[in-house]
């Protein structure tokens, strides 16, 4: 049975270009002043997050700063986190980044407060029962727009031992405050805004036609589609054109609260085991991924599909729903492809001899529980041979 938790909406979410100066304001507000900035090794040397550093300084308030942390986060980074935690003594943790620095965020923030290992959290063995209010605040500002790590109730972590992902997960663990600045997301290159973009498309797309079908999420799902179809070209060729920026940091927090309420499904739990072994970047592995899985799930709800292809602006009139249905497919290889999505794992440097790890852990991983159409490990595996060219 997957878990339906309908109490995982956004608790508090900030929207506006700049709104990342009001940082030291909402932190005073909140009661705090000893403040841990988490972000990735490479972004800790933008000028975005020297200001922040220095505005919480002018403002009185102490800040410190935990930069090592790199895509697709491992134990040993949250670790070294919690170690400098206990040494800076926080009372508020504030993420800035990509979904890897937020996740890492989180995760941190369980085992500072909890104690043990953070693989005793993973929600696989029950780590959800163990999480409990005595967690950190938490604020969450996002540079990408695809993740909507910002309001969801997980951090992604990678056992690089067990070569799989895991999930900390509890509705506790959902950020106190949002802020979502079109602004700080305009520095990603045109290839990080594609892949990010993708990942909100496959989580709006996942959780829209995921059996758990929660009406309100299903409104965020659609509508984060529009707004994707209509700007994540134009994010990608114009970098700075604000507008286009700004919606797709709200589609990707509709995203991410939609699959909160949702859940997800197959394309995310085996793109999920892509990054595990061969450290693919997580939206370019949905992107591989997605429409073999819209395929093969398609049959499970036509209306779903066709539903989507309309949002993603297909012209639909006079089709029977299944062929209205296939244009979504159509449309979103089409965004795939200009943004020249390769086409198969072997391109990745993935191999064919892992297909039965992949398979097992793909079934093991919770996005699966959702998924609109049962699927087995022999439907598993079929996509994953399909997705190879030799
Ligand atoms: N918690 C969730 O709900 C959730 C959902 C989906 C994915 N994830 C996880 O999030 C991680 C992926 O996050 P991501 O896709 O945001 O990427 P990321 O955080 O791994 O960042 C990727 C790269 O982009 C750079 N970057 C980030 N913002 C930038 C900016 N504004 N300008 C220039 N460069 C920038 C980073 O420095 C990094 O090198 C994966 O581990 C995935 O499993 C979590
Ligand atoms: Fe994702």
């Amino acid at each position: 049975m997957p878990v339906k938790m309908f109490d995982c909406w956004p608790k508090r979410v900030v929207s506006y270009p700049g709104a990342i100066k009001d940082l030291g304001e909402i932190v005073k507000g909140m009661g705090k002043n000893r403040v841990i900035v988490f972000t990735d090794s490479v972004m800790k040397d933008f000028p975005l997050i020297t200001n922040v550093i220095n505005d919480l300084k002018n403002q009185g308030l102490n800040a410190s700063l935990f930069a090592d942390i790199g895509p697709n986060p491992v134990v040993d980074m949250v670790h070294k986190a919690v170690d400098y935690m206990k040494q800076e003594e926080p009372d508020i943790i504030v993420a800035i980044g990509g979904g890897s620095p937020m996740d890492a965020a989180k995760a941190a923030n369980v085992v500072y407060t909890h104690g043990g290992h953070v693989t005793e959290y993973d929600i696989a063995i029950g780590g959800i029962t163990k999480i409990t209010p005595k967690l950190l605040p938490m604020i969450a500002i996002p540079t990408t727009a695809g993740t909507g790590s910002e309001v969801t109730y997980v951090g992604v972590i990678t056992d690089t031992e067990k070569q799989v992902k895991f999930g900390v997960l509890s509705p506790l663990l959902l950020a106190d405050v949002a802020i979502l600045d079109a602004e700080v997301t305009a520095t990603m290159p045109p290839k990080l805004t594609a892949y990010t973009g993708l990942d909100a498309l496959t989580h709006c797309i996942e959780s829209y036609t995921a059996i758990t079908g929660f009406p309100p999420a299903d409104a965020f799902a659609l509508h984060g589609i529009r707004m994707i179809a209509r700007s994540l070209r134009t994010a990608v060729k114009d970098g700075n054109n604000l507008k286009a920026r700004e919606d797709m940091l709200v589609a990707s927090m509709m995203g991410g609260t939609a699959f909160s309420l949702n859940g997800l499904g197959a394309c995310h739990a085996m793109a999920h085991q892509l990054s595990a072994f061969f450290n693919t970047p997580h939206g370019l592995a949905n992107a591989m991924l997605l429409t073999r899985v819209m395929r093969f799930n398609m049959s499970s709800n036509p209306q779903k599909f066709a539903d989507i292809a309309e949002a993603m602006g297909a012209d639909i009139k006079g089709l029977t729903v299944e062929q209205a249905a296939e244009k979504a497919i159509e449309m979103v290889q089409q965004l795939c492809d200009e943004f020249e999505v390769p086409k198969y794992l072997d391109d990745i440097g993935a191999t064919k001899d892992e297909i039965p790890a992949l398979v097992e852990r793909a079934m093991m991983d919770n996005p699966i529980t959702t998924n609109p159409r049962p699927v087995s490990a022999e439907d598993v595996t079929k996509l994953f041979e399909e997705s190879f060219k030799n």
